[in-house]
């Protein structure tokens, strides 16, 4: 991948169709599935929250990211420039590209908390390496996983040391070898679920965690579960943020973009789906709660590796890979910060990754400090919504349930209202009924969608 910031020239090009979707997998898959997915699952009360997820996915989310690699790739520059370019051509105004703004706005935002959270499965690559899980019980494993929660010291290191490795990659622009890796590490990732789901298995409470993943039942979902699932299916996807269209400028004019957003999609989601299988099971066999909340990953799954057989060499295997999508995943966060720095003021690369990544590392230090000195403090308690909200619940609910819908929303509208019919079917060169399917959808379904969701969860 070439250096960004030189955006009057036509940049390199992703060297195959495959290139890019392990780009764009490493930057979907990650936390979003494996620990997201599950414990919001949990919360919102199973199956139904799941159907409502898996739609949301499906006529929102995908006809969304097609729309986002389109714009990238006709655009052919990072988002700002693209959403610019974009808006010249159809002679619009260049407020539009505000959009691209509030994205990177939104990345600086997620990315602060995610690397807390990536800390967290660091600090278990170290828990699970160093043998102290085996034979463990639920309550010491919960214990444990108060005892890193409470101790802002051990956070604050590996916050640290996660966004350090993030801001590394960032700044010598190892992308490439990075893409190679995900070659082998993402079908690792993927193989090591299945043990767990097999593992899972034999906990004798498969059909029930089944049950409550996949028999809706509506009675338990609310409103607001509604918009969580919205929100989760721009989060997981990475869309919403301008991601996808700056992986898109790289994308060769004769790959299909809707096979391409098709399969990360379906990638993404299954692999959220086998987190799932694999962590249920564990939740019933033990009498855990599933609505526990952001720790249920870290009380559930090291129960089964305190259990099975060579569970502290699969523990650690597991979270090096989670560690690892979770890296893809804040690497794709922190790059767009990042261009836009160099855009705006010419500044090195290093220089903007410091900036960039050192900001980022200290808003971190607000979501450290609601898991222990400040769990007590609610700032917009005074929001029935919001009640009982700590800045890292706030940074993670406002960013995922309203920036990232915003964002997509405004993307619907751009390409399905305002940009020319001819130039979409030109770049989709997608056969009929596809074209039109998807431009319907795109310009009343997604759109709608969202605005009544939000409707709803505002009166
Ligand atoms: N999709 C990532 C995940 O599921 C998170 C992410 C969101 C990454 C937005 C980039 C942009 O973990
Ligand atoms: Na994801």
């Amino acid at each position: 991948v070439p250096a960004v910031g030189t955006s009057t020239v036509k940049r390199g090009f992703w060297s195959s169709r495959m290139a890019f979707i392990l780009a764009a997998t490493g930057s979907a898959v990650g936390l979003g599935n494996i620990w997201k997915f599950p414990y919001i699952t949990g919360e919102n009360g199973g199956g139904a929250f799941v159907l409502v997820y898996l739609l949301c996915i499906a006529i929102i989310g995908i006809p969304i990211m097609m729309a986002e690699v389109l714009i990238g790739r006709r655009g052919g520059h990072s988002p700002i420039n693209s959403m610019r370019t974009l808006a010249r051509n159809a002679k619009l105004t260049p407020r539009w590209v505000w959009l691209a703004g509030m994205g990177v706005f939104a990345s600086f935002v997620i990315l602060s908390f995610y690397s807390v959270i990536g800390g967290w499965a660091t600090s278990y690559v170290l828990t699970a390496a160093s043998g102290q899980l085996s034979g463990q019980s639920a309550d010491a494993i919960g214990a444990m996983f108060s005892g890193l929660l409470g101790d802002p010291v051990r956070l604050l290191i590996w916050h640290s040391l996660f966004m350090g490795l993030t801001m590394l990659v960032v700044a010598r622009g190892l992308r490439g070898g990075l893409e190679r890796s995900v070659t082998i590490l993402m079908p690792a990732l993927f193989i090591l679920l299945l043990i767990m789901v097999g593992y899972a298995s034999t906990t004798g409470h498969f059909g029930e965690a089944a049950r409550f993943l996949f028999q809706p039942d509506f009675s338990r979902l609310t409103t607001q579960g509604v918009l969580i699932a919205l929100g989760h299916a721009f989060f997981t996807l990475s869309l919403g943020i301008g991601v996808m269209m700056a992986y898109g400028s790289y994308l060769q004019q004769d790959i299909s973009i809707a096979r391409t957003s098709v399969t990360v999609s379906v990638l993404d989601t299954v692999v959220a789906l086998l987190a799932g299988m694999a962590i249920f099971p564990i939740v019933f066999a033990n009498g855990l709660e599933p609505g526990s909340g952001p720790g249920l990953i870290f009380q559930t799954l090291p129960l089964a590796f305190a259990q099975m057989p060579w569970g502290s060499v699969f523990g650690t295997v597991f979270f090096v890979l989670l560690v690892f999508a979770a890296w893809t995943s804040a690497i794709s966060l922190l790059e767009p910060i990042v261009e836009w720095l160099e855009e705006l003021d010419g500044m090195n690369r290093v220089t903007s990754t410091l900036l960039a990544g050192g900001l980022c590392w200290l808003l971190g230090i607000a979501s450290i400090l609601s898991l222990n000195a400040w769990s007590g403090f609610t700032p917009l308690a005074m929001f029935p919504l919001f009640e009982g909200k700590t800045i890292f619940d706030l940074l993670d609910y406002l960013t995922a349930n309203v920036l990232l819908p915003l964002g997509g929303l405004t993307v619907a509208v751009f390409a399905g209202w305002f940009l020319k019919r001819a130039m979409l079917e030109e770049e989709l060169a997608l056969p009929q009924p596809w074209f039109g399917l998807w431009y319907s959808v795109l310009r009343y379904i997604s759109p709608v969608a969202v605005a009544i969701v939000f409707v709803y969860n505002l009166v």
